[in-house]
Parts: C-alpha cells; structure tokens; sequence
C-alpha cells in the first residue's frame, strides 16, 4: 500500500504525509515507546535511539504521532524566529532508484511563537530536541541576534537546542561553521539556553580540517553536542538533481560516517557525556546498528520515512528487540 507514494508527484506526497500519518499512527501504532537500547542523557531518558531528522516535523505538529510509531526521540524544526515561506520554485525531489532526496525548501517556518505553542498543546512524553535556525532575511552579522529570539521564546518547551548552520539552502548560513562565528554563536546561545543543552548540526561538506576547526569552536563556546551530518551540495555521477540545494538519502551515507568517526577521533577523551547523533543515509535496521557500532548515541532518519514509509521504527525496533533475546 505504502509503495504507491512513489506514484504522487513529490510535493503532494509531501503534503499528504501529514494526513496519512494521523491514519497511520491510529491504526498502526503503539501504546508505548518501544524499549531497546535505552539510555539517559543530562536526565533526558530515551527508551530507544532511533528519533525523527530535523525537517521532518518542522513546526511541531505531529508530536503525538510519532510516539506512536515508536520513535525514541523527535527533533523539530528548523524553527525560524520569524515565520517565513518556503523558497520559490520546485524545492523537493526523490529519486527511487538510489534512495535519494533533494530539497530546497530554505526553512518553511511557523515561527517560534507558533511553534512554542504546538508544543505546549502536545501530549507526548518523548525527549524534544529543538532545531533553530534564522531567518534568510537575517545577514549573518545579525545572526546571533536572531537565533537568541527564537531560545528566548522556546526555552520553556526544549528538552535540547540544535544550532543549525549547515543546511545548504539559506544563504551563506554555512559560513557560520566558520571558527570565530561558530564560537561566538555558540557561546550566545549557550549563555541564553542556560541549563538546557546544545548541540550543533554540521554540515558534510566542510573539509575535515574544517571539520575540525568547527567541533574545535563547537566545545570552547560550550556546546553538548554533535548532529553529523546535515544534506551535501555534492552530486553522484548519475545523479538527475538540480546542482543546487541538498542531497539527502544513500549517497549521503558514506560521508555521514566518515564525519561520525573523524568527530569520535577529534573528540578524543574530551567526548565524555557529549551527544553524538547520526543522520544520513540510514536506510535499514542494519543502517542503524552501523552507527550505533561506529559510536554514535542516537540516530535520525528522514530519508528512510520516504522510501521505507512511516512503519520503520517498529521494523527496526522489532529486529533490535529479537537480537537482545538472542
Ligand atoms: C526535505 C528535507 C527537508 C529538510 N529540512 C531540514 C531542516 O529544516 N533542518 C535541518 O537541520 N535539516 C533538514 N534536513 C536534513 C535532514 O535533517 C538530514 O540531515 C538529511 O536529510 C540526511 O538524512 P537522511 O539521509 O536520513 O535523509 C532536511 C532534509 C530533507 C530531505
């Protein structure tokens, strides 16, 4: 049944996920988080390590829902202070021979205030890791200003801050991985977050001495974490996807890897009580337990939903739960 997505034109797929989610979740879905692998974290219990990528759930709105499927966790947004429309134009595509998705949706946001308040009317029981970003009408010297708007009106309801300046489609954002600003942004939005962790998402395009540089920048300004990795600007050789905007599924798997283990191996000793969260082509339950071998503590999916459909987590969480009984 799920297989006929594939026939719907992206955009209207897209539009429709919401509703076949409410569907879903009622009719397939659980009582209780499934349990495997459960950990807490800064007090934040997770009853298992398989959560929602950011731009899944961007304003907070079906919550409910995917604690139903059986997601351990849910990272919302990106929020932007202000509420803001998509980018013009096409701004999505899949690609079902390779399992890939493009998009260049440019942070579609309610705005904080709205989103603050979806999640006040939620009735889940989940850790809520909240993603931020700016608006596109923002320059990036008056980025930190614009970011601490949106801590301001979401402290109460964030379980964690998730900075995001790696998403490839607002312009020039990624520069703010950049030594000096990552280190100044952090140190604001740490400083305002007061008790409530932060993490940062980097992008899979930075080199690894940049790579370096910003998980460098990342600890000084006193982040909690690492989200690794976000969409690539980079394109398979027999990829149909226009050259802008970012590239998520498959091919972005080898990257992610590599990014979590050259984070493990900068981290060195300093990684103790950080956050490691992988994203990126985690396509399978065996996608999964790579990344929780290679080291990771939690793991997103967004590709996944798409091309496996929203019964992913209780596949998943079955084949975990049947290999803790072997
Ligand atoms: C349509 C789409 C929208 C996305 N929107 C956001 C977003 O708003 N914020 C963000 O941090 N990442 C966003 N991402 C990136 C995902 O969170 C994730 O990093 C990326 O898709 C790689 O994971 P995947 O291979 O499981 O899809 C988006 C990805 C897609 C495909």
């Amino acid at each position: 049944m799920y297989s006929l997505v594939k026939y719907l034109p992206a955009g209207l797929a897209h539009d429709l996920a919401p509703v076949g989610l409410r569907i879903y979740s009622d009719l397939c879905g659980v009582q209780k988080t499934p349990e495997w692998q459960s950990f807490t974290w800064r007090g934040l219990h997770f009853a298992n390590r398989l959560g929602i990528a950011g731009g899944v759930d961007k304003d907070a709105e079906n919550l409910d829902q995917w604690q139903k499927l059986g997601c351990g966790f849910v990272e919302i947004g990106t929020v932007t202070p202000k509420p803001q429309r998509p980018n013009p134009g096409r701004i999505l595509a899949r690609d079902w021979e390779h399992s890939n998705l493009w998009n260049k949706m440019g942070f579609p946001s309610a705005g904080a205030k709205e989103v603050a308040t979806n999640l006040l009317h939620s009735e889940h029981s989940l850790p809520i890791f909240v993603n931020i970003g700016k608006n596109r009408n923002i320059s990036n010297e008056l980025a930190t200003a614009n970011y601490l708007e949106s801590v301001e009106v979401l402290k109460s309801s964030a379980d964690a801050f998730i900075i995001n300046v790696s998403s490839p489609n607002t312009k020039d954002l990624r520069e703010l991985q950049n030594k000096d600003a990552l280190l100044q942004l952090t140190s604001a939005v740490v400083a305002k977050a007061e008790k409530i962790p932060v993490i940062l998402k980097l992008s899979p395009d930075l080199s690894l001495s940049q790579l370096q540089e910003s998980i460098e920048a990342g600890m000084q300004g006193g982040t909690s974490g690492f989200v690794l990795t976000n969409t690539t600007t980079h394109r398979p050789s027999d990829c149909f996807f226009p050259l802008d905007g970012g590239l998520a599924g498959k091919d972005l798997a080898a990257k992610s890897k590599t990014f979590l283990k050259e984070t493990i191996r900068i981290l060195g000793t300093s990684r103790q009580n950080l956050l490691l969260i992988s994203v990126g082509g985690v396509l399978s339950e065996k996608d999964v337990q790579e990344r929780l071998e290679l080291g990771a503590d939690l793991v997103e999916v967004y590709s996944a939903l798409v091309f496996q459909g929203p019964g992913f987590f209780q596949k998943v969480a079955t084949t975990f739960q049947k290999a803790s009984l072997q």
